[in-house]
């Protein structure tokens, strides 16, 4: 049910890192972004993927992790992704890419789910130290970075309370609580007819 793959479709940010993701395996989940919707069908995202640890070394430096975990600066050394995939906008295709790269992120990060898999999309990054580590050329837009691997922790969704505070928290076990909106919340109107 795509309910129970939403649900499991967490932001994980610990990983075992010595666990690989196969690189034909961000192929396949490259794929489905492929398949996915685009507006005008201009298709202007492109990819870089990296599963090779000395690569992620470089790429890792240039994400920012939590930030409403004050105390936490991010997955140490044995807890980072085992994978990357940084997702471009092609600027020679289109100026603006809209939407394109939260459809595509969202596609590839439900496909990481159903593989047992996790991550976390990551927007807060120094672009121009990875734009220099990985050579990108300036025709291309970074618009996000996928952080991917085998999720070392538990998150769990809780409602949001009477305060109304979403902040996320981890509480003395560890265990990563995400606060979400209620349905009644998000709906501002309703016309049934
Ligand atoms: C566009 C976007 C950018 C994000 N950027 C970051 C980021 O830079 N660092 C990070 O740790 N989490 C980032 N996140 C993850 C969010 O914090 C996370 O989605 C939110 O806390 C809700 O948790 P959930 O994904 O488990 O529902 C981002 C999420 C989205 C959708």
């Amino acid at each position: 049910m795509l309910e129970d793959l939403v649900r499991k479709n967490r932001s994980y940010r610990r990983f075992y890192q010595d666990v690989p993701v196969p690189l034909e395996t961000l192929r396949a989940l490259v794929y489905l972004a492929r398949l996915s919707a685009s507006g005008s069908n201009l298709q202007p995202l492109k990819y870089v993927l990296s599963v090779d640890p000395e690569v992620n070394a470089r790429i890792f430096p240039h994400t920012r992790w939590a930030g409403y975990l004050k105390d936490w600066p991010g997955p140490e050394e044995g807890e980072r992704p085992a994978a990357y995939v940084v997702i471009l906008g092609d600027t020679e295709i289109r100026k603006d890419v809209g939407c394109d790269h939260g459809i595509a992120a969202q596609s590839i990060m439900l496909g990481a789910a159903e593989r047992d898999l996790g991550g976390c999309m990551i927007g807060s990054i120094d672009r121009n130290g990875l734009r220099q580590t990985l050579d990108i050329p300036e025709q291309y837009e970074i618009l996000l970075i996928l952080a991917l691997g085998k999720p070392k922790e538990t998150v769990v969704l809780e409602d949001v309370g009477p305060e109304g505070d979403t902040k996320y928290y981890r509480d003395a076990e560890g265990v990563h609580h995400v606060p979400k909106r209620s349905l009644e919340e998000m709906i501002l109107k309703e016309y049934r007819g």
